[in-house]
């Protein structure tokens, strides 16, 4: 047996990625739906209005899941449809969803892993991140989740990659809402750390004995030690820093100096933000490459880097253009271990995008190789507990729109039909049996 006992095999999916259903029973709009609207913003014009449709499919989901064997299934509550307006009321037809979701769950015997935020903001909440009030509404709301769900729900995450949401929100632009401005993007980091902190209570109060975490996207960079020390510092350490540590490194604020003077942090923040933790999440799909270069910049998602360029990645790549690199989540998960001693963690996300088909065995071959990756981490001592393929189905890949599919199960948008991948009985005997096929 390669994989310990009590590991657990999941799959993730994201609310606006599947649902659809965005103008129903009384769903506010999100950042995303805005966005997504918004001509040039998603290739194709793709929207995740009617998406996979899952909202009216939970039913048949549920059953999919439970024939793929899924220990546990990670899912994301979208802000919007239990608070419309981000603050005030509740929309009680929008928690209805997610109870019946949970309860399908349990009763399947899979294991809800829920996602509080994983990028779709209440449009209605003023400037966004921007402001340090979203930060206070998102502990409200966690609150909200965690009181009617947590008897039910034990696993809690408060931020899907909170580098996406702020550094390509609005940082670069290339996701919603589409500001692409350095000294916005370092404030929307700020007041996410913050959200984040604050959630951490907000859930633990609400629901006592809940295990806590964050999803991080930690950036494994290879390359020249000044350009790999600068983007672990606004891509990696802006976040480890604070929720895990004694706060925003310096060599960060030194680098960012010309940009901000960080007067967005306020006393007592950095106590609000480091709170306790069960467990990191960590989604991993690849590993960069980057120079010291005087004459080039990184772009928008690094601010105040510049002089840094990123280079392709050797190796075969996945439809998307992501470099194949398991060795890569080897070496993250050891660094991990050695960095944060006492701190589980959890691949809370890894997969790969090929538009083969029910008959994938390219992605098939690079879960395996990823899977060998987690256990051979395992074996030298690497606390993981978990793994979760991205994606449970083929979903709205956000700005490529549907021309990426990640799932273990093929969607065919114009009918809504479902076909498992050979991915997907693949991964269904690597959960039976516990281990991966020829070890
Ligand atoms: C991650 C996101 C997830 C999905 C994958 C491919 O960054 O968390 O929603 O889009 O990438």
């Amino acid at each position: 047996m390669i994989f310990p006992p009590g590991f657990v095999f999941g799959a993730a999916t994201a609310a606006y990625q599947i649902e659809g259903a965005v103008a129903e029973d009384g769903r506010g709009p999100s950042i995303w739906d805005a966005f997504s609207h918004e001509r040039g913003n998603v290739l194709a014009g793709d929207t995740g209005d009617v998406a996979c449709d899952h909202y009216h499919r939970l039913e048949s989901d549920l059953d999919l899941m439970a024939s793929l064997g899924l220990d546990a299934y990670r899912l994301s509550i979208a802000w919007s449809r239990v608070q419309p307006a981000g603050s005030g009321a509740w929309n009680e037809a929008g928690w209805d969803f997610y109870q019946r979701l949970v309860d399908g769950l349990v009763a399947r015997g899979i294991a809800p892993y829920v996602t509080l935020y994983h990028w779709d903001l209440p449009l209605a909440l003023p400037d966004g991140w921007l402001a340090r009030d979203t930060s206070h509404r998102f502990a409200d709301y966690a609150a909200e989740a965690a009181r009617r769900l947590g008897d039910r729900v034990a696993h809690w995450t408060t931020l899907n990659e909170p580098w996406c949401s702020s550094h390509l929100g609005y940082g670069s632009g290339v996701h919603a809402p589409g500001v692409a401005d350095a000294a916005s993007a370092l404030r929307a980091a700020h007041h996410l750390n913050l959200a984040h902190g604050l959630g951490v209570d907000a859930v633990r109060t609400a629901a006592p004995g809940a295990q806590v975490s964050v999803v991080l996207v930690p950036h494994v960079l290879r390359g020249d030690p000044e350009a790999v020390r600068r983007m672990d510092a606004v891509g990696n350490r802006i976040w480890t820093g604070p929720m895990l540590g004694d706060g925003y490194p310096e060599d960060l604020l030194a680098d960012t100096a010309r940009v901000t003077d960080w007067a967005f942090v306020r006393d007592g923040d950095l106590a609000r933000i480091h709170r306790p933790l069960d467990a990191l999440g960590v989604n991993y799909y690849s590993t960069m490459l980057v120079r010291d270069d005087p004459s080039a910049s990184p772009g928008g998602a690094w601010p105040g880097v510049d002089g840094v360029r990123i280079e392709p990645h050797p190796g075969e790549r996945t439809d998307i253009g992501w470099a194949i690199v398991p060795d890569g989540l080897t070496e993250l998960l050891l660094e991990l271990r050695d960095e944060h001693r006492d701190l589980p963690l959890w691949i809370s996300e890894n997969g790969a995008a090929y538009s083969s088909g029910a008959r994938d065995a390219d992605r098939i071959a690079y879960l395996d190789a990823h899977l060998r990756a987690v256990a051979a981490a395992i074996s030298q001592g690497a606390d993981v507990r978990g793994y979760f393929v991205w994606s449970l189905m083929d979903n709205f890949e956000w700005a490529y729109g549907y021309s990426q599919r990640f799932g273990l199960v093929d969607v065919d948008y114009a009918t809504q039909r479902r076909t498992i991948k050979d991915s997907g009985r693949w991964y269904r005997d690597v959960i039976r049996t516990r281990s991966l096929p020829g070890v």
